[in-house]
């Protein structure tokens, strides 16, 4: 059974493999990209993606730009992570294909709107400012929605932009607790689950090898990528995020969690953008929230490497 899915990211290289990823599964029907401002302002997101598209040979894929900044704050972003241009390490040509012209928060509304009830999954990968904006302007849509399986937050693990906070919720929380609070059925892969799908130096060797455009443009970013984290994690590699959520979807045995409550922080400044996980059920507060806290990670990285074989 495709699944069609609509990708919401902010690339960056961990975006841009789980965009590779999606377009190497027939399982997966991509309706569409949005972008969001995150990792570098909304134009590099937007020009990376189109750069994704034309390397996986996906130009059938409409990318459509979408918010440039967070709802209710100023935009942060992670150029010391992703570089500049946030595809850093990739040396991918500038794209031909042009940005689709309708605003992704109008695609995102249109979609649900004009296909079956349920049979549309919403893939953030980044801050989650469309999806709430989709979400504040359209609230019919919320219930025609299959599911989120979303890339944010983190509670064992902490944060990584703050000591409590992950960088997409921290971005824009209020975005986040609109769309916690919308009722969807949400699977949230937070750093809990990611660090422990930690890319080594021997895959990339192994990508590397394959001397062809993927193997070649992966390689790369997530060699400049993954600088950033082996120097705080001190050596243990660095956590590769975002692909998990297109994994998850074409194999959630590789994943556990709990069904619990998580709720976002969106008053404090020392904490702002923290994902409350109520992982122990000690409150009363509604279960709305699939939070995956384990993954099979030998398992993830084989499935990864065979779909990025076959682009
Ligand atoms: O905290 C990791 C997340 O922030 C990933 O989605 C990465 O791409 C950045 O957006
Ligand atoms: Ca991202």
């Amino acid at each position: 059974m495709v699944r069609s899915i609509i990708i919401d990211t902010d690339p960056g290289q961990d975006d841009a493999v789980a965009l590779l990823l999606a377009f190497a599964s027939p399982e997966l029907n991509v309706l569409g990209v949005t972008t969001v401002a995150g990792n570098v302002p909304l134009s590099l997101t937007s020009k990376n993606a189109l750069k994704i598209c034309e390397l996986a040979r996906r130009t059938d894929v409409p990318v459509h730009a979408g918010c440039d900044r967070p709802m209710d704050r100023p935009l942060v972003t992670a150029e010391h992570v992703h570089g500049k241009t946030g595809l850093d390490g990739s040396n991918l040509p500038d794209p031909s294909t042009a940005l689709a012209q309708k605003h992704a928060v109008d695609f995102i509304i249109d979609q649900v709107r004009s296909n079956p009830d349920k049979s549309i999954t919403l893939c953030p990968l980044g801050p989650l400012t469309n999806i709430a904006t989709a979400l504040t302007q359209a609230p019919d849509i919320a219930p025609k929605i299959q599911e989120i399986v979303l890339m944010g937050g983190g509670y064992f693990e902490g944060g990584n932009i703050t000591p409590v906070a992950e960088f997409n919720i921290y971005v824009d929380p209020k975005s986040a607790d609109i769309v916690l609070r919308s009722g969807i059925d949400i699977t949230m892969l937070p750093l809990d689950a990611t660090h422990q799908a930690m890319i080594r130096q021997d895959w990339l060797d192994h990508l590397a090898a394959w001397k062809t455009p993927v193997g070649t443009a992966v390689s790369g970013m997530l060699d400049f990528s993954q600088r950033f984290d082996v120097e705080k994690y001190e050596g243990k590699g660095a956590p590769l995020h975002d692909p998990t959520v297109i994994a998850y979807l074409l194999d959630p045995t590789l994943f556990s969690g709990r069904l619990i409550n998580v709720e976002i922080e969106t008053q404090s400044e020392l904490t702002l953008g923290m994902t409350v996980a109520d992982w122990w059920r000690v409150t009363n507060r509604p279960a709305n929230v699939t939070f995956i806290r384990d993954i099979n990670e030998a398992a993830f990285f084989d499935l990864l490497t065979q779909r990025l074989a076959t682009l």
